[in-house]
């Protein structure tokens, strides 16, 4: 029977070693992660990745071990070395495509060694693919640390149908176009059958640069490319819509001796203070989530309506993320500096108006500090697409709640009902929280009952069916253009 062979980075479960050389194996956080997941459980494919681990730290009894876990998951591991995981991972991936990638040019590093790095790790990462193919396989590539992977894979395997879905926004061609090894990049994406965005506008992007880097014939979503023909479309990724709000019911019914000491703090907040307001967001660390603009809005909003004080408290989950790349160390340093700042200048006796959480939380923490929140604030700067605002609008068993959304988020496409706004505009962050604080409950519904109907109908798994839908019909040759 053929199978699906999924290719990410990192596979969903990471490990560590612990001082007694015992594996600590931990899911893997972001959403790429997060939603694959569910629709790698339900298949009979494999998922090839990196496991967190070097070969520095790996002994061979532990690489015996550690092959034996991820097989459990169905999973393959991919091999790599300190100086991949620093010139690939930290460097090439994280200092030059995701600031690019992101409109962060000032970010951006062109170094040549990276991209040697990131060229011999894309191949190390086909060798375990090509170990593991057989005929009639798919092969369905993730995102934006394997972008030369499609063309290594299909110029060993030419028969073998590639699909490549990005999960970062791909930007415009006045940005990509100022990238060193542009052609290479376009080269390696178009070894796909099917090349898969979150929305229309990064399509748009990625065909105006194939059309005016690469000179190819470019007619509606098709490319012709050598002797083949290569699809591009757009596929907004959803979640798993009934796993959150069949957790969030269990969670309202819960026996109050169940409940985790974090609801219990949530819930202690929610009774102190008459009509309270909880305002809620989770990124990870990363600058393009907007979390120091957020910061500086909710103080300004502070400011500009002081009735709200002692009323409202952000609580801010930032997960850490990639924090061996300065940027993420500023941010860090920056973030603190704002929340000890804010909570100094405005804090009482019986209030801190930010609660700041910087670590990575389980599931059910997850599901207790969405359910217990008024107000989704999510404000990236530039992000492909924030499955957070989903999860949150996913929680809402009561159809309450209000979402606050970047209009820079690819969510913002398909959440019109959400109260969008632009991250910069502190005025109209600070405006659009007391809409959201004081918004009827009736209009909390109507919004929510859309959001959840669209979300419910469009989850991860008909994201996933409709991509290999889509990559199967590129085996089809009358597809072909003339
Ligand atoms: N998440 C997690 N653990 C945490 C906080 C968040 O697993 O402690 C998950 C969250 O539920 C979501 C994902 O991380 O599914 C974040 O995805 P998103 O698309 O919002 O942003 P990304 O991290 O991919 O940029
Ligand atoms: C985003 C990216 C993923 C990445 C995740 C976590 O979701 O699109 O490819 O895995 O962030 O980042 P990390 O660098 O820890 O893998």
């Amino acid at each position: 029977m053929s199978k699906t062979i999924i290719v990410s980075n990192r596979l969903p479960l990471q490990i560590k070693l612990e001082n007694d050389n015992s594996l600590k194996i931990t899911p893997s956080v972001g959403g790429l992660a997060t939603g694959m997941k569910s629709v790698h459980a339900e298949g009979n494919g494999i998922w090839v990745g990196w496991s967190g681990l070097t070969e520095e730290e790996t002994d061979s009894f532990t690489k015996k071990k550690v092959n034996e876990a991820v097989k459990k998951e169905k999973c393959v591991a991919v091999s790599l070395n300190e100086q991949d995981v620093e010139n690939f991972y930290f460097g090439f991936s994280n200092k030059t495509l995701w600031p690019l990638f992101h409109y962060f040019m000032e970010y951006t590093e062109f170094e040549k060694d990276q991209w040697e790095s990131y060229q011999e790790v894309n191949q190390k990462f086909a060798d375990v693919v090509l170990e593991h193919i057989e005929d009639g396989d798919n092969v369905w590539v993730h995102d934006y640390q394997l972008l030369l992977l499609p063309k290594l894979i299909k110029d060993k395997k030419p028969n073998t149908t590639i699909g490549f879905f990005l999960h970062i926004p791909y930007p415009s061609y006045e940005i990509f176009r100022t990238f060193p090894w542009r052609e290479q990049l376009l080269e390696g994406m178009l070894g796909a059958d099917l090349l898969g965005f979150h929305t229309y506008d990064y399509e748009r992007h990625f065909l105006s640069s194939v059309k005016r880097i690469l000179r190819l014939d470019v007619k509606f979503n098709k490319i012709n490319y050598h002797d083949r023909v290569v699809t591009v479309d757009s596929f907004p990724m959803g979640i798993d819509y009934n796993k959150f709000h069949d957790a969030a019911l269990t969670h309202t019914n819960q026996n109050p001796k169940e409940k985790s000491e974090l609801q219990r703090r949530l819930d202690n907040h929610i009774q102190s203070t008459s009509n309270a307001k909880m305002v809620l967001s989770i990124d990870r660390l990363d600058y393009t989530k907007g979390i120091p603009n957020r910061l500086r809005a909710f103080e300004y909003f502070l400011n500009k309506y002081p009735q709200f004080k002692e009323k409202v408290r952000l609580i801010m989950l930032a997960v850490p993320s990639r924090s061996n790349v300065p940027q993420y160390q500023k941010l860090k340093r920056d973030t603190d500096e704002l929340v000890g700042r804010i909570n100094g200048e405005f804090a009482t006796v019986s209030w801190t108006p930010i609660w700041y959480f910087y670590r990575s939380m389980p599931f059910e923490n997850l599901i207790d500090l969405y359910t217990s929140s008024d107000i989704a604030l999510i404000t990236p700067v530039r992000d492909g697409m924030n499955l957070v605002a989903k999860e949150y609008v996913a929680t809402r068993t009561n159809e309450d709640g209000v979402l606050i959304l970047s209009e820079m988020a690819g969510a913002s496409k398909e959440m019109n009902e959400a109260l969008l706004i632009n991250p910069n505009n502190f005025e109209e962050i600070a405006d659009t929280l007391k809409q959201a604080i004081e918004m009827p409950t009736e209009e909390q519904s109507k919004r929510m009952k859309i959001l959840q109907k669209r979300l419910k109908r469009y989850t991860v798994e008909k994201w996933a069916d409709e991509f290999m839908k889509s990559l199967n019909a590129t085996k089809i040759k009358d597809t072909v253009m003339v």
